[in-house]
């Protein structure tokens, strides 16, 4: 997701725009960019790689560009690296249309191919200079009305967009078009805002309008008229903002942890989106052949923290789909074993900002052995991005809490359509299934969001007997105990509670003995054939004193015998069901750490990046 801001009026703009951008650089900050323009004079568009500052010191904070309507924009790249070419705004050559954009064209390639058809060129490697070319190409094609380009462009996009567009023809106006990401329109002293999220306008007004999906907007002399797709006017109400500003940049949530964990149904579903079309995975933008696919024997996951627990998820999928063997490894470790490397395998690494010190060096480590990488990676254009083989983007978004959510969840979904299209490309699984596994992989997000619906308010309730615990443990078996990796380290890193992740079949070798009245101990039970085994651990524990939290697939309703809390995910094919059994514990995570008055965003001893060894 990135930013994006409009202002037209009767004051310069250029100041707004950069002031509106730097209250959305959380939501995308590798580059950024103005277009201003002074009556009907040309447009000035600056726009450089970097964060807003740069752009700030360029323009003297906008002082020095003069004009009165103007857009900008602050971006988290999806197509195309980090760079002022690739940087928004987006122009044609005439400047006939001018434009920013949130969200992700998923048909970009077609229309690029289409338009250079019809003569269109282009300079840089987005989605979003396809979409103001094609507005160009409508506009000068039909009526050279800019509610209709715009509505013709909508009905041939697929995918997600806010854009801000202007017209060389329309001085002094913007136009508007919505469909999934955000954007906010205000008024307020003859002047008209537009901003992907409140704390941009906030400073300016608290009136604003809510533009629905595949609606257009004009805004003109102060004032707002609204469209649908067939161009007819529609008209809106004008709705009071009762956010304060800080907690406005976090979209009404308390914390960027809770924001994040309900954005994870959407940027599950736009990463699916962007390599699965019409049902089938289309790996190209992976470059990952079929061929090579076949002849890799190992697969090696190697990252850290949580990136690690992915892969030990992970391993569980690829070895239940194919004939492949897989190791996981900790970076920190892999970088410094002699290990020699099976020559047909694969390492994949994974990694949230793509700059992990030590993940980094495994690939490098990798490469130097001549073993083909592939990088899973949230941050486009970043380090491991850059200098692994192959790439597979996770369209996460910006992730600003310190702990990891929906990074984590766009890797799992990542590795599963990995491991489905190996099993597909090895023919180790027939069409029929490949196709009943998709529409599993689909059902995640409206699953976590039933999820979030139904359990956040009795999670919140169970936290609170977590407060003042010592110790916690997670047990499972298969991929519970990789998920219970990660509950764990949720408590750990958040609340500071000392907890410990155990297989649960290991118990019984020693850690038992830590188990003593009113221990904590969280199961999860997805794996049907798994959990029979599980609720004898659970029991052998409980008889030492043990309290018993459960996270288990829905109808497992015996479990309430033996925990004293249960909580229940939809059912999923056992192989996904982690994408679902990790939301419990990270909303219960969330909820002792604020219970406990932590800074949940923000751990001591932690960072977002560690870019150190
Ligand atoms: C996760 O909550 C932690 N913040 C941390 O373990 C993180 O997953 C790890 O540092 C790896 O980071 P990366 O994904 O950016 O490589
Ligand atoms: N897909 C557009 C790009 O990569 C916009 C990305 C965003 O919304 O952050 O430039």
């Amino acid at each position: 997701m990135c930013g994006i801001v409009g202002f037209t009026g009767t004051k310069q703009a250029a100041p707004i725009l950069l002031d509106g951008l730097s209250k959305l650089e959380y939501r995308g900050y590798d580059s950024a960019g103005i277009a201003v323009r002074d009556g009907e004079k040309e447009t000035e568009i600056i726009k450089e790689k970097g964060k807003l500052k740069v752009l700030q010191e360029m323009t003297d904070y906008g002082k020095a560009v003069k004009g009165c309507c103007g857009i900008g924009h602050t971006r988290w790249a999806t197509h195309g690296e980090p760079s002022a070419v690739n940087a928004h705004p987006h122009a044609t050559d005439d400047q006939n249309v001018i434009a920013v954009h949130n969200g992700i064209i998923e048909n970009y390639q077609e229309l690029r191919e289409k338009l250079m058809k019809h003569g269109y060129t282009f300079k840089s490697q987005t989605d979003t200079e396809v979409a103001v070319k094609l507005i160009d190409y409508y506009y000068k094609k039909y009526s050279g009305l800019p509610v209709e380009s715009i509505a013709r462009a909508m009905v041939r996009i697929r995918g997600s967009y806010a854009l801000c567009i202007m017209f060389k023809d329309y001085p002094g106006e913007i136009y508007c078009a919505r469909k999934d990401s955000p954007m906010i329109i205000g008024i307020a002293d003859g002047g008209a805002y537009v901003a992907s999220d409140v704390p941009a306008i906030l400073k300016y007004t608290r009136n604003v309008y809510y533009i629905g999906n595949m609606e257009i907007a004009q805004l003109k002399d102060g004032a707002v008229k609204f469209f649908t797709i067939d161009s007819e006017e529609i008209q809106k109400p004008l709705t009071e903002i009762k956010w304060d500003a800080e907690s406005a940049e976090k979209g009404g949530f308390a914390h960027f942890m809770i924001k994040e964990i309900h954005e994870q149904p959407k940027v599950i579903r736009d990463t699916i989106n962007s390599v699965v079309k019409d049902g089938i995975v289309h790996f190209d933008s992976v470059s990952l052949t079929d061929e090579e696919m076949q002849n890799i024997e190992q697969v090696y996951i190697v990252a850290c923290g949580s990136a690690y627990h992915v892969g030990m998820a992970l391993q569980y999928v690829i070895e239940n789909l194919t004939t492949l063997q897989v190791r996981v490894e900790l970076a920190s470790e892999f970088r410094y074993r002699k290990m020699t490397l099976n020559k047909k395998s694969l390492v994949v690494v994974i990694s949230q900002s793509g700059e992990t010190a030590d993940t980094l060096a495994a690939l490098r480590e990798a490469k130097d052995q001549g073993i083909k990488t592939l990088g899973i990676v949230n941050v486009v254009g970043s380090s491991i991005a850059r200098e692994a083989d192959n790439v597979f983007y996770t369209l996460a978004g910006p992730e600003i809490s310190v702990a990891t959510t929906k990074a984590y969840s766009c890797q799992l979904v990542a590795g599963y359509l990995l491991a489905m299209q190996f099993a597909k490309a090895r023919n180790e699984i027939d069409e029929e299934k490949y196709q009943a596994l998709l529409a599993e992989i689909y059902s995640i997000p409206e699953k976590i969001e039933k999820i979030l619906e139904d359990d956040k308010e009795r999670l919140q309730w169970y936290s609170a007997k977590l407060i003042n615990v010592g110790d916690a443990f997670f047990i499972g078996r298969g991929i519970d105990y990789a998920i219970g990796m990660e509950g764990s380290l949720k408590l750990k890193e958040i609340s500071y509670i000392h907890s410990e992740a155990y297989a649960a079949g290991e118990l019984k070798h020693g850690p038992i003995s830590l188990i003593e009245e009113g221990t904590i101990v969280i199961s999860v039970l997805t794996q049907d054939l798994l959990t029979e085994k599980t609720v004898s651990n659970m029991v052998e524990v409980k008889s030492r004193g043990a309290k018993l939290m459960a996270v288990t697939t829905v109808g497992n309703y015996f479990l309430e015998d033996t925990a004293e809390f249960t909580c229940y995910v939809p059912k999923i094919n056992p192989l996904f069901a982690g994408s679902l059994s990790v939301i419990p514990l990270q909303l219960l995570s969330y909820y002792v750490s604020i219970g406990k008055g932590f800074d949940v965003d923000k751990p001591r001893n932690l960072a977002k990046s560690v870019t150190v060894e």
